[in-house]
């Protein structure tokens, strides 16, 4: 089972920008976290931050075969970015949409997300948790599909 997590802009801020909304995490500590978990559950994965679009349209692109399902949290591309949603419906790869806030208690605009029509689930406002909840939740769909084949 390998796992790809990815995140959008500005996630590399995480513990700098905006601590009341985000928390005071680092985005290093994120990544400690999230390879702690999954090592435990025996899980390979590969987690990569970009500011830009393209890049992580590249990134869903070059996933096609090689990983078993994607989290995501687009950042801000969630609520702007066809580009993301058509990636992820290209490829194919079950995904998780993941938000550190819980989107749907902010603004209006941050209540429309592209991504989530290729998305299986969207975990949003449970903090950096929410990144091992769509982690565990790939991981139990994972395996329930390798058992009835
Ligand atoms: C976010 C929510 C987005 O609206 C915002 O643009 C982000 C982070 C979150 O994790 O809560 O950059 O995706």
């Amino acid at each position: 089972m390998k796992l790809l997590v990815l995140n959008g802009p500005n996630l590399n801020m995480l513990g700098i920008r905006e601590p009341d909304i985000y928390g005071r995490e680092t985005y290093r500590s994120l990544e400690k976290k999230i390879k702690t978990h999954c090592k435990r559950r025996k899980i390979g994965v590969k987690i990569f931050q970009s500011n830009c679009e393209g890049s992580l349209v590249s990134k869903i692109q070059k996933a096609y075969h090689k990983y078993d399902g994607i989290v995501l949290n687009p950042g801000a591309y969630t609520h702007t970015s066809v580009a993301l949603l058509d990636a992820l419906k290209a490829v194919g790869i079950p995904a998780v949409e993941v938000h550190i806030s819980d989107v749907d208690a902010r603004e209006e605009f941050r209540k429309i997300s592209f991504v989530r029509a290729a998305c299986l689930k969207t975990i949003s406002g449970h903090g950096t948790d929410g990144y091992l909840e769509a982690i565990d939740t790939l991981d139990a769909i994972c395996r329930d599909r390798k058992g009835s084949l």
